[in-house]
C-alpha cells in the first residue's frame, strides 16, 4: 500500500456532541474514536496518514503526537478540509491514490477499508466510494444513480428532495480517489448547499461530469459505518466495539459468564480458562494470566498484571500493581502500587494506603504472606516472606514486617515469643 496515503478528517467541532471535547476524541472503550482509525489503516500497510485538525487543533495533536496534522483554520466543510492537504500530496511523487476517512467513524474494519482499496485500483477509478443500503437512511448523502446505475452523485440530507430522500442507498463516508482526480474534482465545487459548505461529496459529480470513472462497493453491516454524531451513537459504538472485545477475548479461550455486563477496555491481554464474572472492569493495559477467576464486581485499572491461577472476587480494586500466581484476593480491597508475590492471601477488606496527599508509595507483599482481614498497609512498606498480619493491624509506613514474623494491633507490633506468652 506504498502509493497510497490516508486523510482523516478531525477538524469539526461536533457541535451535537454538546462536550468541550473535540469529538473525535471521545473515548470507546477506553481509546479515543480517531485511534481506531489511524492503527486501522497502519495495520492495512499505510504508513502516511495525514490528520486535518481545526476545534481544539491543539488537544488533538497531542493525543496522536507523531501524526502528521495540517489545521484548517476555518471549517469550511469537508471538501474544503481535504483541500488543505493539497500541496503536501501533489509534492509526492510516490503518491498516487489517497484514502480519505472520517474521524467519526470508528468502527470501520480493516476488510471494508482493503476490499475498497482493491476495487479502486483494479478498475483504475477516478473514485471509489463505499456505500450502504439502509432502511432508514435518514441523516447520510443519498447515492444518486443513473438508469444504467452508474454513480451521478450525492445528495446531503438537507439538500436532498422528497424523491431523494427515500433513496435507501447512502454514503458511508470512506472514499479512495486517485489523487489527480481527487483536487481536480475539489477545485470546481462551489458552496451552493443548505449549509453554505465546500462538500467533498460534491467532487463525485464534478467527475461523473467529466466522465471520470467513479466506482463503489456496497457493504451491509450496518454498524461497520455508524457515525458517531451525538451522545447516544457514541453509546451504540460502545457497545458494538465491547462485543467485538469480548468476542476477540472468548475466542482466546476465556470464559466469560455474562458478557452483557462485563467492560473490558481494548487493549486488555487475558490467558486461557480464566473466568470472568460478572460485573467487572477490566482497563486498558491489564494482563491477566491463565485459570484466574476474577469478579463478580473487580475493577482492574491500568498497570495491572495478573499472574496464573490468582483469585480476584468481589469488590476488589487493583491499580499499577501486580499480583503473583494462586494468590488471593478474595473481597473489598484496594490494592495499589503494590507488588504482591505468590501464593500470597489478602484478607478481606485489606487496605494499601499508597497516596500521602502528595505523592503515591510503593508496597511489596512477598511469597507466601498472610494478610489478615480489615489489615492496612500504610506506604511505602514491605512485608517479607511468609509474614502474617492479625485482623485490623495497621502496618506504618516504613515499618517493614521481617520475613516470616506476625504483626499485630495499630500501630503494628512484632509479636515475639514474649507476647505470646503473655
Ligand atoms: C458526511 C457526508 C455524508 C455521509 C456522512 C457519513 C459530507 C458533506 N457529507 O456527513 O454524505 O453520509 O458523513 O457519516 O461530507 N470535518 C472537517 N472539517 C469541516 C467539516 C467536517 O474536518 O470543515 C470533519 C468532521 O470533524 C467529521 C467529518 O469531517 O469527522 C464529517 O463531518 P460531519 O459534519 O460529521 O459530516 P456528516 O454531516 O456526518
Ligand atoms: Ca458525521
Amino acid at each position: 500500500m506504498k502509493n497510497i496515503a490516508t486523510i482523516i478528517l478531525a477538524a469539526g467541532e461536533g457541535t451535537r456532541m454538546k462536550s468541550s471535547l473535540p469529538k473525535v476524541l471521545h473515548n470507546i472503550c477506553g481509546k479515543p474514536m480517531l485511534e481506531y482509525l489511524i492503527d486501522n489503516v497502519k495495520s492495512i500497510g499505510i504508513d502516511k496518514v495525514i490528520v486535518i485538525v481545526g476545534h481544539k487543533a491543539g488537544l488533538v495533536k497531542k493525543e496522536i503526537c507523531g501524526i502528521k496534522c495540517i489545521k484548517q483554520s476555518e471549517l469550511l466543510g469537508t471538501g474544503d478540509a481535504v483541500s488543505r492537504a493539497r500541496s503536501i500530496l501533489l509534492k509526492d511523487n510516490k503518491i498516487d491514490n489517497a484514502l480519505i476517512l472520517y474521524g467519526d467513524t470508528p468502527l470501520l474494519s480493516q476488510e471494508i477499508i482493503k476490499k475498497l482499496i482493491e476495487k479502486h485500483v483494479s478498475s483504475n477509478a477516478g473514485a471509489t466510494l463505499l456505500t450502504a443500503q439502509l432502511k432508514n437512511p435518514t441523516g447520510y448523502g443519498r447515492i444518486i444513480r443513473s438508469s444504467g446505475k452508474k454513480i451521478v452523485k450525492i445528495v446531503e440530507e438537507l439538500d436532498a428532495s422528497i424523491y431523494e430522500k427515500v433513496i435507501e442507498e447512502i454514503n458511508v463516508g470512506v472514499y479512495c480517489f486517485n489523487k489527480r482526480a481527487l483536487f481536480y474534482g475539489l477545485e470546481k465545487i462551489k458552496p451552493d448547499n443548505k449549509k453554505e459548505e465546500y462538500y467533498l461529496t460534491d467532487a463525485i459529480e464534478v467527475l461523473t461530469k467529466s466522465n471520470i470513472l467513479v466506482e463503489s462497493v456496497t457493504t451491509n453491516d450496518a454498524e461497520e459505518f455508524l457515525g458517531v454524531n451525538t451522545r447516544a451513537e457514541l453509546g451504540k459504538a460502545e457497545l458494538v466495539m465491547r462485543k467485538r472485545i469480548l468476542d476477540r477475548i472468548m475466542d482466546g479461550g476465556v470464559t466469560i459468564i455474562d458478557p452483557n455486563n462485563t467492560y473490558i477496555e481494548h487493549d486488555a491481554e487475558i490467558k486461557k480458562d480464566t473466568i470472568i464474572y460478572p460485573y467487572t472492569f477490566i482497563e486498558n493495559n491489564v494482563k491477566i494470566g491463565s485459570n484466574c477467576s476474577i469478579g463478580p464486581f473487580a475493577r482492574l485499572r491500568p498497570g495491572t498484571i495478573i499472574g496464573d491461577s490468582v483469585g480476584i472476587g468481589n469488590f476488589v480494586e487493583i491499580v499499577r500493581s501486580s499480583i503473583g500466581q494462586e494468590t488471593k484476593i478474595r473481597h473489598q480491597c484496594y490494592i495499589g502500587d503494590t507488588v504482591i508475590g505468590k501464593n500470597v492471601n489478602i484478607g478481606a477488606g485489606t487496605i494499601v494506603a499508597n497516596y500521602d496527599g502528595k505523592e503515591k508509595h510503593k508496597t511489596v507483599i512477598e511469597d507466601n504472606a498472610f494478610i489478615g482481614t480489615g489489615t492496612i498497609l500504610i506506604a511505602p512498606v514491605k512485608v517479607g516472606k511468609g509474614a502474617v498480619t492479625g485482623a485490623g493491624s495497621v502496618v506504618t509506613r516504613n515499618k517493614n514486617v521481617p520475613a516470616g514474623k506476625t504483626v499485630v494491633g495499630i500501630p503494628a507490633r512484632v509479636l515475639n515469643k514474649r507476647n505470646n506468652k503473655t
